[in-house]
């Protein structure tokens, strides 16, 4: 048995155009959604599927939860072809959509799990004490009689999640699970899937389109941007992909702004800010790994400057998001005819 949770190979989804009842009788281009996606997640791992709106995020996720079939190339999860033994894959999964549409609102938390819980081949006692105890792990056990009709957002998306877990799944898949809900809601559904969720025995997906939270939760991240995984890896190695100098932060005082010039041959550049308070602060890149930053902090004092505070500048993941798109707006899919 393969080792990874997930394996695709060359997985490609496309969709026809929409061009009205003409494309019912004929073969129209189909626009490439997804382009050759080969990734592997490892067991345990809360991977995030990372990327703006329309990246294809949820076709991926769709089509490893076997709802939709890919065009061509193929995915394994757990082992399982998803096209193949779609039944078998479902039975073994978990999903978290972010829009939580299925469930009845007029049936309380409680009743709808149980109702989910049947279609699990769960029942009598031992749903009820799963159900039960899912509410209390998401917090809810004092809202399970409600109608999930009086439920927030956040609340819904809790019981979506106790949902997902109904089956006790060796793989999560969820969708945005906060787009719905307010700040506040959002970050104590991270906080719950980080507590709660989470745990060794499970691995997680994690589709996002919010860096701050693909940060917190996730130990590997693939960025999707036109249909295309532009990088993967940890919160480290996507910093480096990028960030191909090193930027420092020095603020200096005591020197004028035009004697700066001994630090050109030292660095890579250099831009001097001046600063209300009279000193001046230095934007120096430099060649990564290299001297440097100890030669030019000993230079300065040398000349005379004092140096109030010395940092490195990190990519922000929003800075990174912004990279990875524009390298996929470059590489944009072609359409591929049928
Ligand atoms: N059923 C569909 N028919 C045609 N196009 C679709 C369909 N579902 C998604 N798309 C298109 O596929 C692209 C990727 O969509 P999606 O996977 O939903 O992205 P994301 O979840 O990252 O926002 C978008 O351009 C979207 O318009
Ligand atoms: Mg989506």
């Amino acid at each position: 048995m393969t080792q990874f949770v997930v394996e695709t190979d060359d997985l490609v989804m496309a969709y026809p155009q929409q061009r009205g009842w003409r494309s019912l009788f004929k073969s129209l281009p189909k626009k490439v959604v997804l382009d050759r996606i080969n990734t592997t997640i490892n067991r345990g791992e809360i991977f995030g599927v990372a990327g703006p709106n329309g990246a294809g995020k949820t076709t991926l996720v769709k089509i490893l939860s076997t709802l939709v079939i890919p065009f061509s190339g193929s995915a394994r999860v757990l082992g399982l072809d998803v096209v193949e033994d779609s039944l078998a894959v479902r039975r073994r999964i978990g999903v978290v959509y972010g829009d939580e549409r299925s469930f009845f609102w007029r049936l309380s938390g409680f009743e709808n799990l149980l109702f989910y819980a049947s279609l699990y081949g769960l029942s009598g006692k031992e749903a009820r004490r799963r159900v039960s105890q899912l509410l209390e792990l998401v917090g809810l056990q004092e809202h399970a009689d409600l109608r999930m009709h009086h439920y927030s957002s956040g609340m819904k998306q809790r019981t979506a999640i106790a949902r997902g877990l109904l089956s006790d799944p060796e793989l999560l898949i969820m969708d945005e699970p906060t787009r719905t809900v307010d700040p506040l809601a959002a970050m104590e559904l991270r906080a719950l899937v980080k507590e709660r969720v989470i745990d060794s025995r499970r691995t997680v997906i994690l589709a996002t389109n919010d860096m701050g939270e693909a940060e917190q939760l996730c130990d590997r991240v693939a960025f999707i941007s036109h249909g295309k995984i532009q990088m993967v890896g940890n919160l480290e190695d996507l910093r480096g992909a990028f960030q191909l100098d090193e930027i420092h932060h020095v603020v200096v005082s005591g020197l004028q702004r035009s004697s700066f010039g001994f630090l050109r041959d030292l660095v890579s550049s250099i831009e001097v800010v001046a600063l209300d308070t009279g000193q001046h602060q230095l934007e120096l890149r430099t060649a990564p790994g290299g001297p440097a930053v100890p030669v030019v902090v000993r230079r300065i004092v040398e000349e005379g400057g004092d140096i109030w505070s010395c940092s490195r500048k990190q990519l922000s993941m929003d800075e990174i998001f912004a990279m990875a798109v524009e390298r996929g707006r470059q590489t944009a899919a072609e359409e591929v005819l049928v």
